[in-house]
C-alpha cells in the first residue's frame, strides 16, 4: 500500500482492498471497459486547473490560461476546458479539427508548431484561430502570404527562443540556442521579425511566446527566460516602438512521477512567475501585458491512471522476474522515449504488503518495451489489475498502434460516475485505412499459383 495516496487526491482503498478513483472501484472499471484503460480524474483535472486561474486572478489584472493539447486532447476533454474558462493550445490541424468539432470558441485557440502546412495555416485563417503563433521567418512569409490571398488579417505572435537551458531531459528541452523551435533572439532573428510583421498591413501582432521545455522541476529558468523576454521587450520598444499586448510564458511545469521528482506546487511557481513579470517590466517602466501561462502535463498528468491486465510471469532465477501486462510502448511510450519513471500498485491488492521487487513489461515486440523497472509490489499474479499512476499527459496522445495493438479506451470518473469519453479501437478500425490494389489481391487463384 505505497504511493498511491499521495499521488492523488482522489484515490481511496475500498472494503475489497480495490483501488477506487474518484468513487469508482477502478477493478470494476477494468471489467467493463477492459484493459488497457485510461483512467482519468475529472476532479483532480478541474483542481489543476484551478490553481492556475485562481492564483492568477488573485495577483494579475490580464491573463488567460492556455492548456497545451498535446498533452491530451478529445472533444469531450475541450468540453471540461470550456467549462473551466481556460483557452487552447492547439498544434495541428487534427487538433484544430477536435477543437472546432468540440465547438471550442475559435478565438481561444492559439495556433502553435513549427511547420504548419499552408492547408493548415488556411484551415485557421478560414476558421478565425484566435492566434497565429508564428515559429520561423518563413512562416511568417508564408502567413503574409495566405492573409493576402484569404483577405483576412490574423492575431499573430512570435514564437522567441530565449537561449535558456531548462534541466529535464535532453528530449524535452525546447528554450536553448541550438533549437529547431522559435526566432533567436540572440541572433537578431526575432527583431527582424518583428519589423517584418509591424511593416505587413496583413497581420496584427498582438505579443511574444516563450516555451522552455518539458517535466521542468524548477522555478529559476522560468525566471531567467522572464528576464530575457523583458530585455527583449524593451530593445523591441526602443527600434520599433511597439509594445506588447501580451506575453505567453508557456508551459512546461512538471509532475511527480515518482518520489524523486518533486516538482514545486502550481501555485508557488504562479507565484514566482508573476512576481518576476512584475519586477522586470517594473524596472522597465513597461505596461504590463496580459499574461498567458500554456500548461499541459500539470493539468492532466497526475489525474490520468492506466489499467492493465498482468499476463505471463517470468522469472528468471537470480536475476529478474518480468510481468507482462496487456500494454506497453503503444499506450504509453514515454519510457522508451525519455527513460520516464513511473510508480504503480496492484489495484486489486491494495492491502497487502509490498513484497516483491518486479520488473513490469509491455507486449510489444522491442527489449525497449519496459514499463517500470525493479517496483516494489504485492505478489503479482495473472489476472492481477496493474495500476500505472500520472498517466494522464503524454500517454492517449503519443499512443500508437505499433503490432496492430488498438488504442485503449479512455474513461473520465468523478463522484462515483464513470463516462466512457474514447472508445476502444477495434480491429476493424485498425483496417479501415489499408487498400488492396487489385494485383495484391489474395484470392482462391493467387493461392492456387
Ligand atoms: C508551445 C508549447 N506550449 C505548452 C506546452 C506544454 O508543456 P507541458 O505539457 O510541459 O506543460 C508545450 C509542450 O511541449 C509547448 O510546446
Amino acid at each position: 500500500m505505497i504511493a498511491a495516496q499521495y499521488f492523488q487526491r482522489n484515490f481511496t482503498i475500498n472494503d475489497l482492498g480495490h483501488l477506487e478513483i474518484g468513487g469508482c472501484d477502478v477493478v470494476d472499471l477494468a471489467k467493463t471497459y477492459g484493459t488497457p484503460l485510461y483512467v482519468l480524474d475529472e476532479q483532480q483535472i478541474r483542481a489543476n486547473c484551478r490553481q492556475y486561474v485562481d492564483t492568477l486572478a488573485q495577483l494579475y489584472p490580464d491573463f488567460e490560461v492556455v492548456y497545451a493539447g498535446k498533452a491530451f486532447l478529445t472533444k469531450a476533454f475541450c468540453g471540461l476546458l470550456y467549462q473551466e474558462r481556460l483557452g487552447l493550445d492547439v498544434v495541428s490541424g487534427g487538433e484544430l479539427y477536435t477543437a472546432l468539432q468540440a465547438g471550442f470558441p475559435p478565438e481561444r485557440l492559439y495556433f502553435h508548431g513549427n511547420n504548419k502546412s499552408r492547408e493548415e495555416l488556411l484551415f485557421a485563417l478560414r476558421h478565425q484561430v484566435g492566434h497565429i503563433m508564428i515559429d520561423n521567418l518563413m512562416e511568417l512569409e508564408t502567413l503574409i502570404q495566405l492573409a493576402k490571398e484569404t483577405g483576412t488579417r490574423p492575431r499573430v505572435m512570435f514564437r522567441l527562443t530565449p537561449g535558456v537551458e531548462a534541466e529535464t531531459h535532453a528530449y524535452d528541452q525546447t528554450g536553448q540556442d541550438d533549437s529547431k523551435f522559435g526566432l533567436e533572439i540572440k541572433e537578431g532573428t526575432a527583431l527582424k521579425a518583428v519589423k517584418l510583421a509591424l511593416q505587413s498591413p496583413q497581420l496584427r501582432l498582438v505579443g511574444f511566446h516563450a516555451h522552455i521545455g518539458s517535466q521542468i522541476l524548477e522555478i529559476a529558468p522560468y525566471e531567467a527566460t522572464i528576464g530575457v523576454l523583458g530585455e527583449f521587450l524593451a530593445t523591441v520598444r526602443e527600434k520599433t516602438g511597439f509594445l506588447a499586448p501580451t506575453l505567453d510564458l508557456g508551459g512546461g511545469l512538471g509532475i511527480r512521477y515518482n518520489k524523486h521528482e518533486v516538482p514545486p506546487p502550481i501555485r508557488e511557481v504562479v507565484t514566482r512567475i508573476v512576481q518576476k513579470v512584475r519586477e522586470t517590466l517594473g524596472a522597465l517602466d513597461y505596461p504590463l501585458p496580459r499574461l498567458i501561462l500554456e500548461p499541459g502535463r500539470s493539468i492532466v498528468g497526475d489525474a490520468g491512471t492506466t489499467l492493465y491486465t498482468i499476463g505471463n510471469i517470468k522469472e528468471i532465477p537470480g536475476i529478474r522476474k518480468y510481468v507482462v501486462v496487456d500494454g506497453g510502448m503503444t499506450d504509453n511510450p514515454r519510457v522508451a522515449l525519455y527513460q520516464a519513471v513511473y510508480e504503480a500498485v496492484i489495484a486489486n491488492k491494495m492491502n497487502e504488503q509490498l513484497t516483491e521487487e518486479v520488473t513490469i513489461a509491455g507486449k510489444c515486440c522491442e527489449t525497449g518495451d519496459m514499463l517500470i523497472w525493479d517496483l516494489l509490489t504485492a505478489p503479482p499474479a495473472p489476472g492481477d489489475i496493474l495500476a500505472v499512476l500520472a498517466t494522464g499527459a503524454y500517454n492517449y496522445s503519443m499512443a500508437s498502434n505499433y503490432n496492430r495493438l488498438p488504442r485503449p479506451a479512455v474513461v473520465l470518473v468523478a463522484s462515483g460516475r464513470a463516462d466512457l469519453i474514447v472508445a476502444r479501437e477495434t480491429f476493424e478500425q485498425l483496417v479501415q485505412n489499408d487498400l488492396i490494389p487489385e494485383r495484391l489481391k489474395i484470392s482462391a487463384q493467387t493461392i492456387a499459383q
